[in-house]
């Protein structure tokens, strides 16, 4: 039952312990079960051994009584010589007690004159050594015996009548019934001991719980705080310090939700301005040259297009509308003799266009949330045979935003007119685009673009509807 309760520790988000319960419950349990076997064990002892004690004074005394008794009874019948008197005597003591174990009279010179046993009469008085002597409860005394394989108490009483000493009367008292007896209440305290035991178990599971249920209800609170999941106020069912506690615990957690929900909104704003700011600036990066007015908004529209063909959530599609528009940034940093240039570009002329993927990733750099374009700006020229650039990445290395990006950058730079040459038809620039399927872009996406060109004009209506641009 303990072991059930047992979890492993989990880290959670922020470091949280998962773990709970099974240490205030085995602590609970370690503490108060051995004190309470200890405290039982004590008792059980205690009351053992009195009860024996008593029991055992009890039929000490008893025997003496009976013994007393029947000295007392015996006097006139053996002063007067009457054998049927003791004989009767004898049998009804006998008789009364199914402890008695032997009732003997003798005379002074220790002849049996009455005895239960009939075989006796008449004979020396068979004495026996004494193995313990119990003590001695007025005229009688009592020793612990053992006579014919018996242990008994054996008690001797001197008769006296009229103030003469006539004989002696023996009693002899089973120790059986003493013995059984004991063995009888030890069994009911054992007994008593093993449903308090049972009970404090019980007791002690109860006690756990009730300490436990709410400290687990309010581990959960924090789990579930903590990984931001809809919280809902723990109950809080008792007015002691845990349920104050838990009452706390709620208000907390409504003021952080609150505070949290806040800074979500302001952060969204944040970010939003951000990007806005970055759009104007992609945008009047384009405005630089002519020839490019509106390149980076009609490739985040191509790409996006593309993007929902191969199924992409509301979320990717968002993160890839954001690169699309951002992956010409590091162009702000390109001299304008260089980008507006319209004879061949110089070797170094040439490095220095190259560098504007990292040029823009290090603009990006800047905004902790922009961050995540990064890999994507970065990449856009590379090319699916590694021949690429910055890094010279290849087929599934590039990240695929880039490559949707890449896609349309080029089906985009091949349909506007430049300085050095007219632009191309559309058709021209799918079969330019599939010319270069595994070379330059992936198989399965050039296939993918030039279907969608194809099938869907790239500034058809039906295609800005669909995007959130
Ligand atoms: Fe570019």
């Amino acid at each position: 039952m303990i072991a059930m309760d047992i979890e492993t520790k989990e880290t959670g988000p922020g470091g949280i312990d998962r773990r709970v319960g099974a240490g205030i419950r085995l602590k609970l349990f370690g503490f108060l079960l051995p004190l309470v076997f200890l405290l039982i064990v004590s008792v059980t002892w205690v009351v053992t051994e009195v009860t024996k004690s008593t029991l055992r004074r009890d039929l000490l005394q008893r025997g003496a009584a009976i013994s007393r008794v029947v000295a007392l009874s015996a006097g006139h019948s053996l002063l007067a010589n009457d054998p049927l008197g003791l004989d009767r005597l004898v049998s009804e003591t006998r008789a009364s007690d199914p402890d008695i174990a032997f009732v003997a009279i003798r005379d002074n010179s220790d002849v049996v004159v009455a005895h239960d046993l009939v075989t006796e009469r008449g004979k020396p008085y068979r004495a026996v050594p004494p193995l313990l002597p119990l003590g001695t409860f007025g005229d009688t005394r009592a020793d612990e015996v053992v006579r014919d394989g018996r242990r008994l108490i054996e008690y001797t009483t001197p008769i006296s009548f009229a103030g003469r000493h006539v004989g002696i009367a023996s009693l002899g008292l089973s120790m059986q019934g003493l013995a059984n007896a004991q063995r009888s209440i030890r069994r009911r305290i054992f007994a008593a001991a093993a449903v308090i035991l049972v009970a404090a178990f019980f007791g002690t599971l109860l006690l756990s719980s009730f300490i436990t249920t709410p400290v687990k209800r309010l581990h959960r609170g924090v789990l579930s705080l903590a990984s931001s999941e809809t919280f809902q106020p723990v109950p809080a069912r008792s007015s002691d310090e845990l349920g104050a506690l838990t009452r706390n615990f709620n208000r907390m957690a409504e003021t952080i939700l609150a505070q949290k929900t806040a800074l979500q909104k302001k952060a969204l704003q944040l970010e939003e301005a951000y990007i806005s700011m970055v759009r104007v600036i992609a945008a009047s990066l384009d405005a630089r040259d002519p020839y490019t007015m509106g390149h980076s908004t009609r490739v985040a529209r191509m790409s996006c297009a593309l993007g929902r063909r191969l199924g992409m959530s509301e979320g990717e599609l968002s993160d890839l509308e954001r690169a699309a528009i951002f992956h010409d940034l590091g162009k702000i940093q390109t001299p304008d003799d260089v980008l507006l240039k319209v004879d061949r570009l110089s070797r170094a002329e040439e490095e220095q266009m190259k560098n504007h993927p990292i040029d823009g990733t290090e603009i990006l750099r800047m905004a902790p949330f922009l961050h995540r374009y990064i890999p994507v700006v970065r990449s856009h020229h590379e090319w699916y045979n590694g021949e690429g650039y910055p890094d010279g990445i290849r087929g599934g290395e590039i990240p695929l935003h880039a490559q949707l990006i890449a896609l349309a950058d080029a089906f985009d730079a091949m349909t506007t007119d430049r300085p050095y040459r007219q632009a191309l038809s559309e058709e021209a620039a799918i079969t330019e685009i599939l010319r270069f399927r595994g070379t330059q872009f992936s198989p399965e996406l050039a296939d993918a673009f030039a279907k969608m060109m194809r099938e869907t004009p790239p500034m058809d209506e039906t295609i800005l509807k669909s995007m959130a641009l």
